[in-house]
């Protein structure tokens, strides 16, 4: 029997009506456009509706997934949400989803893994799909990270946004595969990017930049040696969106040019769980990925938390 191979299947995404542009910002803080967009590359972000939860923005990005992947909500085995934005301490938003999607009972579980999470939920795929336990699980990531922020805060306030993506992951025998993942944390500087339960977010931005930046590099640099293949292979990075001069660092570092590293941080801001999700459907519909591509995602953030996936899709 050929070995299963973990197919990306299907996108899709789902951002809220509501724009916040950083003119509207200037309004109630004390910022300018020409700052945010300076430091962080950042025009706009999308904001939910105060009654709008994780799994509301998650749904209408989980239903494009299915369709897109051409799979029934009744063949999906697991639902793995990445959020740092719950609905509920419990119920997860997992089961919230998997409800309003009409599954047939999956597995549902939410993944706490802050901006890492839609790649550890990734690779989680992959494995329980390479197991064999499973054939077609949906990884979500999706924040309202608008009902944590401290609006009074300038120094976050004006760089999250709110968002969902999905994909569909389903066993396959054909050429697409998950190829490798590596994924990493360090509890001793949790202090850097922090939510008390209950309370607002809270960062130290410089020190996170930078421990971003190396993470990202090395994690990436792994998993593609993990893969067996190079930097030359890679179509297109799609790299976790927290901040243009991360991005643009990045790439520098890795001596890749700037075509090649995907970035739509200027209309969403940073989607934590979601970004990566969002980016990689954008690219997609944008026309910048085709069916055998390899792709590099890689993600860093709170916990701290980083890691890479290749994947050929
Ligand atoms: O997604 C998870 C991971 N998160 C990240 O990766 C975020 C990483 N960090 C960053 O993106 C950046 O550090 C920030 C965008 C958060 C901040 O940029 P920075 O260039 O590191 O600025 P800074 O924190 O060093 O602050 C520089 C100055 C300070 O003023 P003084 O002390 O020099 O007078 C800040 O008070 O900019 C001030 N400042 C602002 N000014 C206008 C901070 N926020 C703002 C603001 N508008 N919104």
């Amino acid at each position: 029997m050929a070995d299963i191979k973990a197919e990306i299947r299907g996108l899709g995404k789902h951002i809220p009506e509501r724009i916040l542009t950083n003119s509207d910002l200037e309004k109630f803080l004390d910022t300018s456009d020409e700052w945010i967009t300076t430091r962080t590359g950042i025009k706009q972000r999308r904001i939910a509706e105060e009654w709008e939860k994780a799994s509301d923005i998650a749904l209408p990005a989980a239903e494009e997934a299915l369709s897109n992947a051409g799979i029934s909500p009744k063949d999906i085995d697991a639902v793995i949400v990445a959020t740092s934005t719950p609905d509920m301490t419990f119920p997860s938003t997992a089961c919230f989803l998997a409800d309003k999607l009409n599954c047939s009972k999956p597995m549902a579980f939410d993944l706490s893994a802050a901006c890492s999470g839609f790649i550890y939920g990734l690779s989680m795929a992959d494995a329980f799909i390479k197991s064999g336990q499973y054939k077609n699980i949906l990884v979500v990531g999706t924040e309202v990270f608008s009902q944590i922020i401290d609006w009074n805060d300038r120094s976050t306030a004006v760089i999250f946004g709110d968002g969902a993506g999905a994909v569909v992951v389903s066993a396959s025998e054909g050429d697409s595969d998950i190829l490798s993942s590596v994924m990493k944390s360090d509890g001793s500087h949790w202090g850097s990017l922090y939510c008390p339960v209950g309370e607002k977010l809270r960062m130290r931005g410089r020190e996170t930049f930078k421990l971003a930046i190396k993470s990202m590099e090395t994690a990436s640099k792994k998993a593609l040696q993990k893969a067996g293949i190079t930097l030359n292979d890679i179509k297109l990075v799609i790299p976790h969106q927290a901040n243009i001069r991360i991005i643009n660092a990045l790439a520098e570092r890795m001596d890749l040019p700037n075509e090649k590293v995907y970035s739509n941080i200027h209309i969403y801001g940073n989607t934590s769980a979601a970004s990566i999700p969002i980016a990689f459907y954008d690219a997609w519909k944008e026309g910048k990925l085709d069916k055998g591509d390899y792709i590099l995602l890689t993600a860093f953030g709170g916990g701290l938390t980083w890691g890479a996936i290749v994947l050929k899709f």
